[in-house]
């Protein structure tokens, strides 16, 4: 863990609505017991990839066969259907396993968590799309592997896949037979094994990755990336005072605690309570922030694919959004352009129109409509990605980015 100083971790827990940031000279603390497996160990997970996925995937890339797992998934879609035919019997073998939700998962949960997404829908597509897609290029392992794996030489089409992952997991069908988010988490975790075998082939990537980082996507990295979207929304939400029971909370949680045991990360790294999510993210998030040429080339991109629909405000209002979203630290590490006059109008407009919404102020503020015409314009930049023709399925890499 890089040593930063306690003072500018601090700085950026407070900005990203995480008090109480652990000491980052410390090494990691954060036991066991705060898991779903309640037991009592303190391990590593930067040191735990995927063994029940790795080696099959380093197969299937050397035998040339993931061009053709890749066409017999174009199929497999929904949770319902049957495992797609045509495929190497070993990887049949391995999804037998792995299709299915763990027996600890509790539809009832997973039912509401469908519902409060459904409430929260707004709020979700400018948080995860603004706030933590933006936040993801400040975390340099991940602002890296992006940009030199195949897919980072062609962001349009990395993101829509990344959305589809997201919108899949917010549908309400999610977890059902006709819902996609099964499938669409399999895909990804056989996506994130093949990016283990791929990227140390990079001489881009060796280059510039970090002593410890020789395999990529570690289970410490994707608990990162969660905490970077599931405890930063629950914590944007919570900060901004928007009504929430104890039971959605609980679910909101468990759906994404769901989610983890599908991309693999093991039973005894995914926190029970967000009290534990909030302790782990104090050790594995916080500190980690950091600009990179890669994650600043990176922000640039997807900020710019925003912009190109009309979002009824100028480039410098969502650059400023952004910022408010993720502290002035992470803009600066970024270089997010200063629009003053659009800070003050969100400063004082955004909490005004959240009150109004969620019916704790009777006023209806003079800026109801610009906010208003910017929430619903995230919500259908995503939405078009999801829901029409353009839909981008996730497909497996068989190389790296050229350069
Ligand atoms: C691919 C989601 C964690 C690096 C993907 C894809 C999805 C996804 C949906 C497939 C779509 C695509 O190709 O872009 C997630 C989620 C995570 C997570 C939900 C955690 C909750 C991570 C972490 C890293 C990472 C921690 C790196 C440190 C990558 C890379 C690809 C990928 C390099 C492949 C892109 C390509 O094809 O070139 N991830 N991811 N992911 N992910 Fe993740």
């Amino acid at each position: 863990m890089q040593n930063l100083s306690r003072r500018r971790v601090l700085t950026i827990g407070a900005a990203l609505g995480l008090v109480g940031v652990a000491d980052p000279s410390k090494a990691w603390a954060w036991s066991s017991s705060g898991s779903i497996a309640a037991t009592d160990t303190v391990t590593d997970p930067w040191g735990v990839w995927d063994d029940a996925t790795d080696p099959l995937l380093v197969d299937l890339l050397e035998n040339g066969q993931i061009p053709g797992v890749n066409t017999a998934f174009e199929k497999w879609v929904d949770n319902g259907d049957a495992l797609p035919s045509g495929i190497p019997a070993a990887l049949t073998t391995y999804l037998q396993a792995h299709n299915r939700l763990p027996s600890w998962a509790d539809q009832t949960k997973l039912d509401r968590a469908a519902q409060f997404n459904k409430r929260m829908s707004m709020y979700l597509f400018l948080l995860y799309g603004l706030g933590s897609g933006i936040m993801s290029t400040v975390i340099p392992r991940e602002a890296r592997n992006v940009y030199w794996s195949e897919g980072g030489a062609v962001m349009k089409s990395r993101a829509a896949k990344t959305f589809t992952y997201g919108y899949d997991l917010s549908a309400v069908d999610a977890f059902k037979p006709t819902g996609h988010f099964v499938v669409t988490s399999n895909k990804t975790r056989l996506t994130h094994a093949a990016v283990r075998h791929l990227l140390p082939q990079s001489p881009h990537w060796r280059a510039v990755t970090d002593d410890q980082d020789f395999i990529p996507i570690s289970n410490g990295d994707i608990l990162i990336t969660f905490h970077s979207l599931g405890t930063f929304v629950h914590g944007k939400l919570k900060s901004w005072g928007i009504r929430m029971s104890a039971a959605e909370e609980e679910a909101f949680l468990h759906m994404w605690q769901v989610a983890l045991h599908l991309l693999g990360v093991r039973d005894d790294f995914i926190p029970a309570t967000w009290a534990a999510a909030r302790a782990q993210s104090q050790y594995a998030l916080t500190p980690l922030l950091a600009p990179t040429p890669e994650g600043i080339d990176l922000a640039d991109i997807l900020l710019g694919l925003t912009s190109q629909v009309d979002l009824g405000v100028t480039k410098g209002f969502q650059r400023e959004f952004a910022r408010y979203l993720l502290g002035d630290q992470v803009g600066n590490w970024l270089r997010l352009p200063r629009d003053y006059a659009s800070r003050a109008i969100i400063e004082v407009g955004w909490p005004a129109y959240v009150a109004f919404r969620e019916g704790t102020s009777g006023i209806i503020p003079t800026t109801y409509s610009l906010f208003d015409q910017f929430i619903r314009g995230v919500a259908m930049l995503f939405l078009n990605n999801g829901t029409s023709a353009t839909y981008t399925p996730i497909t497996i890499p068989t190389g790296n980015r050229a350069g």
